[in-house]
């Protein structure tokens, strides 16, 4: 009887589970209609479709002021699997969400400009923006104005000046990055089975070097590891043993920011997997065909070490975008700050009093994450709200006010919804700064295992193997944005698992 009624409850939960899905997804296709921006509320410029701007967006009551958002991507991505897409186990299309579906879901219409800001002017309060991308109209350049900007245009990759990185590397950090890896990986794959190809450089096409060793560089190491042991080895067997993946690390350990045992723990899993981890190993100059780098030997001697390569992807973290440092050069009080924005615990840019900033632009105290950029969009989607209430409230007890002393009506009445207003007000004021809560740091280090240092019951709690594996893949899934998301993730899982991940090179 227990039996059946366990199973009774899971099927109904089940059932549940999928009607509310599907009542999700037909709300989804069949938005009601939205109501047309009030051209006497102010206008709010956001700036990016990153984690920071779009979890503003998601929590922001439109109908409080004119929300413009310029980016020049028309969608957010899902950076934590953009690592996944280098390989094909997961189609880039899966991690990205127009952003015009984003904004459609809102109560009141938003303008979306595909755009590029590439100045802000904090005392004619403007942003100059734009159009970089391929079709361009008449008008390519404009600017718009802003009574509230707030500025989530995240970073730009670092490379530190080093000679001929940004000519002969990939990067991993937007969609255009993973698809140009997935095809040299494939080109070099070919490439090496030309025929009579030398086996010099046969060595060097299949020799895959990745520079930093930070969350990025580990997690795309153990994506391409995956990929060879998995799928190439068996479909291309010519070349399948001299496949090599190198992994260049300044630090005298790779994920600094994970614990000692963590580090140890992905250490011995890529020895296992052969991937050759150099630490206090500094690259100096790249080359289209070698990386040059400065090792430390045990003994403190330095000497030059020359790593021949087919691909290098080169992740070894973030610089500030042109369009925030000439922001930084136009506010004294941000003179000291080399980073980004520095910001107040409201998130305010400091120096100014109606820009805010979100996200790897903004230097807050916190690492550059999705996590700490995502709260920091919520809460300043709950400050706007609380702003637009206030003030809202303020006019209505000043009407009331006026009108206590004009009409003769019923003062006691007009006094007593006056009081109301007033405790109302007291409460929305009441907005604590921010404050970052940490969940814990997640990452997959290849051959179905990952680490995770997480956060319980205000401890720490650190786990590593198949089964943090798993904890990796369902966080994921519960955190992509949409239900569309989950299920083409779930789908590309199954797929590269069942068939295999796709070797054509588009
Ligand atoms: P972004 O998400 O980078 O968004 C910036 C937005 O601004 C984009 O829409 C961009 O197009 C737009 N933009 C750029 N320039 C301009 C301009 N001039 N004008 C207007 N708009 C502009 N963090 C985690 O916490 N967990 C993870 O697992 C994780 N995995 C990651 C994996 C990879 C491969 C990478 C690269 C990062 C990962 N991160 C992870 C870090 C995380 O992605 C960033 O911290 C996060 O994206 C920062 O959010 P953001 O809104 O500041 O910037
Ligand atoms: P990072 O800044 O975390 O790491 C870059 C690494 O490159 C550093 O360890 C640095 O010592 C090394 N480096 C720098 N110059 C070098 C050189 N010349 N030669 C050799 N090594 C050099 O950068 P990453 O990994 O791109 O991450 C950026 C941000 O995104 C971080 O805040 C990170 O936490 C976050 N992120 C989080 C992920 C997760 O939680 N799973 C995944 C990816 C990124």
């Amino acid at each position: 009887r227990i039996l059946k009624r366990t199973w009774r409850v899971t099927y109904l939960s089940a059932l549940a589970g999928i009607a509310y899905i599907g009542y999700g997804v037909y709300q989804d296709r069949h938005p009601e209609d939205q109501v047309e921006p009030d051209p006497s509320k102010k206008t709010l410029v956001i700036l990016g479709t990153g984690w920071g701007s779009v979890s503003l967006l998601k929590r922001l009551d439109t109908e409080n002021y004119n929300v413009v958002v310029i980016s020049p991507r028309n969608y957010f991505l899902f950076t934590p699997l953009l690592p996944s897409c280098t390989t094909g186990t997961i189609e880039h299309r899966s991690i990205m969400e127009p952003i015009r579906t984003i904004l459609r879901s809102k109560r009141a219409r938003v303008k979306f400009y595909e755009a590029e800001a590439s100045s802000i002017d904090p005392d004619r309060k403007v942003v100059r923006i734009f159009d970089n991308s391929e079709i361009r109209g008449d008008i390519t350049e404009t600017e718009v104005p802003y009574d509230m900007l707030v500025v989530g245009v995240g970073a730009e990759n670092a490379t530190f000046g080093i000679p001929g990185v940004r000519e002969n590397s990939c990067f991993l950090k937007e969609i255009g990055d993973a698809q140009r890896i997935r095809k040299r990986i494939m080109d070099c794959v070919e490439t090496a089975a030309f025929k009579d190809q030398s086996p010099e450089e046969v060595d060097r096409l299949m020799h895959m070097v990745v520079v930093g060793g930070g969350p990025t560089g580990v997690e795309f190491a153990g994506e391409l590891q995956d990929f060879f042991q998995e799928d190439i080895k068996k479909l291309v067997p010519d070349i399948a043993d001299r496949f090599k993946v190198t992994l260049i690390e300044a630090l005298p350990n790779v994920l600094p920011m994970f614990s000692k045992q963590l580090i140890e723990y992905t250490e011995k899993s890529f020895k296992e997997e052969k991937i050759d981890i150099r630490t206090k190993t500094v690259v100096k100059r790249v080359t289209d065909k070698a990386v040059e780098a400065e090792a430390v030997a045990a003994d403190g001697t330095k000497e030059t070490v020359v790593f021949p390569y087919g691909l290098l992807v080169w992740a070894t973290g973030n610089a500030v975008r042109p369009v925030v440092r000439d922001l930084m050069a136009r506010i004294p009080a941000q003179a000291n700050s080399r980073r980004g924005l520095a910001v107040n615990e409201y998130l305010v840019v400091q120096g100014t009093h109606d820009i805010w900033a979100v996200g790897d632009c903004a230097v807050a105290g916190y690492a550059p994450t999705a996590q700490v950029a995502g709260q920091e969009g919520t809460f300043l989607a709950r400050l706007f709200n609380n702003m637009a209430k206030t003030e809202m409230l303020e006019d209505k007890m000043a009407q009331l006010s006026a009108s206590l002393n004009v009409e003769p009506g019923n003062p006691a009445a007009v006094s007593r919804e006056i009081e109301e207003h007033d405790r109302q007000l007291r409460r929305i004021k009441d907005v604590k700064p921010f404050h970052y809560s940490h969940q814990g740091s997640l990452a997959y280090i290849g051959s179905d295992k990952a680490v995770a240092d997480v956060t319980w019951f205000n401890g720490n709690v650190a786990a590593a193997g198949s089964l943090t594996y798993l904890f990796w893949r369902s966080a994921y899934i519960s955190m992509c944005f949409s239900t569309r998301n989950r299920l083409l993730v779930i789908n590309d899982w199954l797929k590269s698992k069942v068939f295999g991940r796709d070797l054509s090179r588009e």
